[in-house]
């Protein structure tokens, strides 16, 4: 791999794009060149990277000529169409969408967990679901030192992970009721403003979605662990930014809330904030915009056998999509 990279983003002007490019910045990444591409709707857009004015280009089957990494964040169809023809290109694909995540000849990467995968890959690699990766957070660490049979889990999901325009919609509704006008809708079927939505992606014949579905798949690969099962309930929350999970866990070994403690505070990528007494429990609002996720709420769970339930938080854009697809980039080049 080129030691000063040539870097493109696919989909660069969305919320996820944007923060691929806050963070290529923000952790210095030895950026050689940036292509940034999106639809023909934004072509010629202007945006900003070290100060410096890069506008934004059409995505094309041709835009990849000469381009090393690509971080893919533009939904799973151009996904599908254009990363096979980037991987082909010689180009290494880091791929946001759900599109190649369960591929067996695609590795599923959160470098804290499984960056030895990384090394098997054919110039296609997929950053997982932001609600399975900010909970793996946690719960991998606990795994391995109690192993974990199940998880009961339920999220709380912010709106900026449907995408930009749903940070509008938020926004904008909240404007509408605040001025007495009719609320309107364009990316939810309901109102998200004041209210939650037990509904996050489509619904599948089991009943659940395939959101909730893809904590067991996707943690079954990154974790390496077949057998693991979860329970999930996904839930739209009307905040702009960061996920929260309530996680109930049932592990293999007895587990204290002092052991568990104990692993946590060394976990890489994640800060224990958990003082109940002085009201110290990891917030949405306070983990946005950190790398780091954050987990609290420890308790032993009064209805599982080796069971622990805790409360974990942390910034789906970033840990959940930009900085989990830069990490990958990074380990790209060591
Ligand atoms: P554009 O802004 O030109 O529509 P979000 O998840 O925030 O909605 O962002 C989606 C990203 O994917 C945007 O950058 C968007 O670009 C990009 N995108 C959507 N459709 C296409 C397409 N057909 N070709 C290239 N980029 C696309």
């Amino acid at each position: 791999m080129n030691p000063k990279p040539h870097v493109a983003v696919v989909g660069a002007t969305g919320a996820v794009g944007i923060e691929m490019i806050k963070t290529l910045e923000k952790r210095n990444f030895p950026v050689g060149k940036l292509t940034l591409l999106a639809s023909a709707r934004s072509v010629g857009k202007k945006l900003t990277y070290r100060g410096q004015t890069i506008t934004v280009e059409e995505l094309t089957k041709d835009s990849f000529k000469g381009v090393d990494i690509a971080l893919f964040s533009a939904g799973g169809s151009i996904s599908k169409e254009y990363a096979p023809i980037a991987a082909k290109a010689g180009c290494v694909v880091v791929d946001n969408s759900s599109a190649f995540r369960m591929d067996d000849s695609v590795p599923l990467v959160v470098p804290e967990i499984n960056a030895s995968d990384i090394k098997g890959h054919k110039n296609i690699l997929a950053n997982p679901n932001c609600t399975t990766a900010i909970t793996l957070m946690a719960l991998y660490p606990l795994h391995k030192a109690f192993g974990v049979k199940r998880i009961f889990a339920s999220s709380y999901q912010a709106v900026s992970g449907t995408g930009a325009k749903a940070i509008e919609e938020l926004k904008r509704q909240v404007e509408q009721i605040v001025a007495g006008q009719p609320v309107t809708k364009e990316v939810y079927p309901h109102q998200i403003a004041f209210n939650v939505l037990p509904h996050v992606d489509v619904f599948l014949p089991s009943g659940y979605t395939k959101e909730e579905q893809k904590m067991e798949n996707e943690g079954r690969k990154i974790m390496h662990h077949p057998s693991f099962r979860a329970s999930v309930t996904c839930v739209r929350v009307p905040v702009y930014r960061a996920h929260s999970i309530a996680v109930s866990a049932e592990f293999e070994k007895p587990v204290t809330v002092e052991a568990a403690r104990a692993v946590l505070c060394k976990a890489p990528g994640l800060d224990v904030v958990d003082d109940p007494e002085k009201k110290e429990y990891p917030l949405p609002l306070y983990a946005a915009e950190k790398y780091n996720c954050q987990v609290g709420r420890l308790r032993k769970d009064s209805a599982l056998d080796n069971g622990l339930c805790f409360w974990v938080a942390g910034d789906q854009l970033l840990k959940g999509a930009a900085l989990n697809a830069v990490q990958i980039a990074e380990e790209l080049l060591k």
